[in-house]
């Protein structure tokens, strides 16, 4: 049998596990096309995270929850076409594993058939352990989410900080522990007072990759398009933005409008 091998070294759950153990940071960032894709690759992120926020950045939709595991495995293989070294997880869309353990192995089967991807990653704790312990037990990576679940917005009815009172602090932690017991690789944790993640990063061995969630975990996870400053609108305190691309994306398109109305392009050497 004959395989094709890169020079590159992919991340694997192994290394970021021993990254966390060495006290490395671990980048994550979302994408869901293959040219961004591409850049964010070479750039030297370790992990990419297909997320359902496609729903909201690339389909417009107001919520996570319309998105649907067709969609997630189209931007998925997208993704996984364009990544020489990180490690590419992919969210189960709402709907595709919460109604039970057999539906969701199937979600999940189909995520890493379908589109090549490494791992999956679920919303939720107790309610889900079932479905997370039987994918991992086919061989899938899984990455847990708690704190603030896109996926359950309707249940909570706001995106506003969670596990701020000590009976919900206390049970992310559980869920915490649970997950990890399993035999998952990671959790995110969304919106969660900084005291609270660390603690989370401290009690339990597998990498916690934080979202609005303060600087003691072992790695940070932002959405593309926010970190990039082309959502304007979008300003939660703990989003940096790392460029204003909005304004450039702007400032190229009202210039190239100018010189096509003026007949300005294309000029002699951009024709044949
Ligand atoms: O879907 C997503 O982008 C996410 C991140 C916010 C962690 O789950």
């Amino acid at each position: 049998m004959s395989v094709h091998k890169s020079n590159i070294k992919k991340i694997t759950t192994h290394q970021l596990k021993e990254m966390k153990n060495r006290g490395e940071k671990i980048s994550m960032l979302t994408a869901y096309d293959f040219s961004m894709a591409q850049i964010l690759d070479a750039a030297g992120i370790d992990v990419l995270l297909v997320g359902d926020s496609a729903s909201n950045v690339m389909a417009g939709n107001e919520t996570t929850l319309p998105i649907t595991l067709d969609h997630m495995i189209y931007h998925a293989s997208s993704v996984v076409k364009a990544t020489k070294r990180a490690f590419v997880v992919v969210d189960m869309p709402f709907g595709s594993y919460q109604g039970n353990s057999s539906e969701a192995l199937r979600s999940a089967i189909r995520i890493m058939k379908e589109s090549g991807g490494h791992a999956i990653k679920m919303e939720g704790g107790s309610e889900i352990k079932e479905s997370v312990m039987r994918i991992l037990s086919a061989g899938v990576p899984v990455m847990g989410h708690l704190g603030l679940t896109p996926q359950s917005i309707f249940k909570f009815g706001t995106y506003t900080v969670r596990a701020q009172e000590e009976a919900e602090a206390s049970k992310l932690i559980e869920d915490a522990k649970m997950l990890e017991e399993c035999g998952c690789f990671g959790i995110v944790v969304e919106k969660i007072p900084a005291k609270l993640a660390e603690r989370v990063a401290k009690e339990v061995s597998i990498p916690i990759i934080g979202i609005g969630a303060g600087n003691g975990v072992d790695g940070q996870v932002l959405v593309i398009q926010d970190m990039l400053g082309i959502t304007k609108e979008f300003k939660p305190r703990f989003l940096r933005r790392y460029a204003d691309l909005d304004t450039v994306i702007t400032d190229a398109v009202s210039n190239y409008i100018e010189d096509v109305k003026a007949g300005d392009f294309p000029n002699e050497g951009e024709q044949y």
